[in-house]
């Protein structure tokens, strides 16, 4: 059988952009009521953002570990991201105020987190092989083939 030869890709950061990781983790699972609302909020965020490119958002994908969920997402820049946030119009800034109203009358049995990272081209280093390509950074922004001179993670840092 002929030889494989990975496909090997490098995500292609032209411009500053922004990770966003949020999430949720399920401190007390009995009680259902108090996590679940936050478990079901996400999905409609989701689908409106693919929705409305205008937002900023470019892609999301969901994982799960134990009795953490989080969502990792790219978006176009942070302003974007806080507008999104602020935005009495959409489905976040609902969420925002009912969040509170639950919690302060619960026990604590649903955290939510998130971290920003800015992304800037000559900061970040990425390699894909045999990778889908709409995965990751580089299905948010794009990947180009990794050739001779981006081998290492250091050449492809750039
Ligand atoms: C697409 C999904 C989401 C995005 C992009 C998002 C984004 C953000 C951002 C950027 C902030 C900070 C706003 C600021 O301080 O300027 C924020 C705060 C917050 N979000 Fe979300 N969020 C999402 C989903 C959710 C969901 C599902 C909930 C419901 C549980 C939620 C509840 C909150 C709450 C309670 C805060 C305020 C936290 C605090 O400052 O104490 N978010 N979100």
């Amino acid at each position: 059988m002929a030889k494989h030869l990975p496909t090997r890709t490098m995500a292609d950061v032209k411009e500053p952009l922004v990770l966003f990781l949020i999430g949720m983790r399920i401190n007390t699972f009995w009680r259902v009521w108090e996590w679940l609302p936050s478990f079901l909020a996400m999905g409609p965020m989701i689908v409106e953002l693919y929705k409305n490119p205008e937002l900023g958002f470019l892609s999301a994908r969901t994982e799960m570990a134990g009795r953490t969920i989080t969502v990792i997402q790219y978006w176009k820049s942070f302003e974007a991201l806080e507008a999104y946030a602020a935005n009495a119009e959409r489905k976040h800034r609902p969420a925002w105020t009912a969040f509170y109203k639950r919690a302060t009358s619960g026990t604590g049995a649903v955290g939510i987190f998130h971290e920003t990272y800015i992304v800037r081209p000559g900061e970040v280093e990425t390699l894909y092989a045999d990778m889908p390509a709409d995965f990751g950074l580089g299905g948010a922004v794009g990947m180009k083939p990794v050739t001779p001179k981006t081998e290492t993670a250091r050449e492809r840092k750039g």
